[in-house]
């Protein structure tokens, strides 16, 4: 009977087995974020890629007993990257380089988007199935740069990219809690528009404390959600952006797109993506909750109903996301 159930529980974690790739594997996010899908049972191989020190990361973390055998791959090797990436299902990118204090995301754009450029051209070349999800920031132009790489490779899914905003839910989920002094794992707040300063609108007035807050605490409480991550940038004095919570994030993320690719029902989760809602305003790519399914991306949902302040803040969020999404493709339109 024992060995039945035993059996039983096996084939149904090896029923989807998983390869996931992690490109930018050993830096602050891509460490814990690759320790946290060796711990995803979903997850049978999983692919550490970094410029170097992967195969040392690999083996640290290939000790943990679960399911999945870990490799490393690094940019010394001639087919370092290729091998990393040559048809896995699910390819996170947090490489790259991150804040430092009195930066924007913006001022990121220089050094990541060439960096984003050049991994989306071989995950293009050696993975065009895989779901990308993105976390090199500038978010919101770097989702772009990958689109117009996949399209230059014939072999764009909008249905399979992904910009990476969990954060900006968590932190709304944090943030809310310690104002109303509740659980904040039982707080979701719809959180939409991008993921950069005021590109990010939580709307609150979707939650039952919209009409309790006062307008001051409405305030501060959304600017928080906007700017948490200069909370960190400053706290860290140098020392880089959200890394942990982040990892958090992307992991959560990520098994939200495998349980969709394994047939869950009902997975719905935010982010960044190549969107209809806005299209007709020229805004290709614009975060709010999408359905996740077995090819991807199953629905896009709007955005609800939102009050004067909220469209305020989105006509503003939509004149910002324009230029960076523009920047993004007119990056990856000036390459050859
Ligand atoms: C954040 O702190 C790193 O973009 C990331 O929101």
């Amino acid at each position: 009977m024992l060995s039945r159930i035993a059996r039983r529980t096996f084939t149904s974690t090896a029923f989807n087995p998983y390869k996931v790739t992690v490109l930018g594997a050993c830096g602050g996010i891509g460490q814990p974020l690759s320790l946290l899908m060796k711990l995803n049972e979903k997850v049978t191989d999983l692919r550490l890629y970094d410029i170097k020190n992967a195969k040392g990361v690999a083996t640290d973390i290939s000790h943990i007993p679960t399911n999945s055998t870990v490799n490393g791959f690094s940019a010394e090797e001639s087919d370092g990257l290729t091998n990393a990436l040559k048809n896995t299902d699910l390819v996170l990118i947090p490489a790259g380089v991150p804040r430092k204090p009195g930066m924007t995301r913006d001022d990121l754009f220089n050094i990541n988007a060439g960096i984003v450029y050049d991994l989306a051209t071989a995950a293009a070349k050696n993975t065009p199935n895989a779901a990308i999800l993105v976390i090199s920031n500038p978010v919101n132009s770097t989702v772009p740069i990958v689109a117009e790489v996949f399209k230059k490779n014939g072999v764009y899914n909008s249905k399979k990219l992904f910009g990476v905003t969990t954060l900006d839910s968590i932190r709304a989920s944090r943030f809310i809690s310690e104002i109303v002094k509740t659980d904040p794992t039982k707080e979701k707040i719809n959180v939409i528009g991008g993921h950069s300063g005021i590109t990010i609108i939580p709307l609150l007035s979707q939650t039952k404390y919209g009409n309790s807050l006062t307008k001051e605490q409405k305030d501060a409480l959304i600017h928080r959600i906007q700017f948490g991550g200069d909370e960190v940038v400053k706290a860290k004095n140098g020392g880089g952006s959200a890394t942990l919570s982040m990892a958090q994030a992307g992991a959560k993320f990520a098994n939200a797109v495998l349980s969709g690719f394994a047939g869950e029902k009902n997975v719905i989760q935010p982010s960044y993506v190549d969107s209809p809602l806005f299209k007709n305003e020229g805004i290709e790519f614009f975060a709010s909750p999408v359905t996740l399914g077995p090819d991807g991306i199953q629905e896009i949902h709007p955005i609800g109903e939102i009050n004067a302040e909220e469209s305020e803040l989105l006509k503003e969020c939509k004149e910002t996301l324009k230029k960076n999404i523009d920047k993004g493709i007119k990056f990856a339109d000036s390459k050859h």
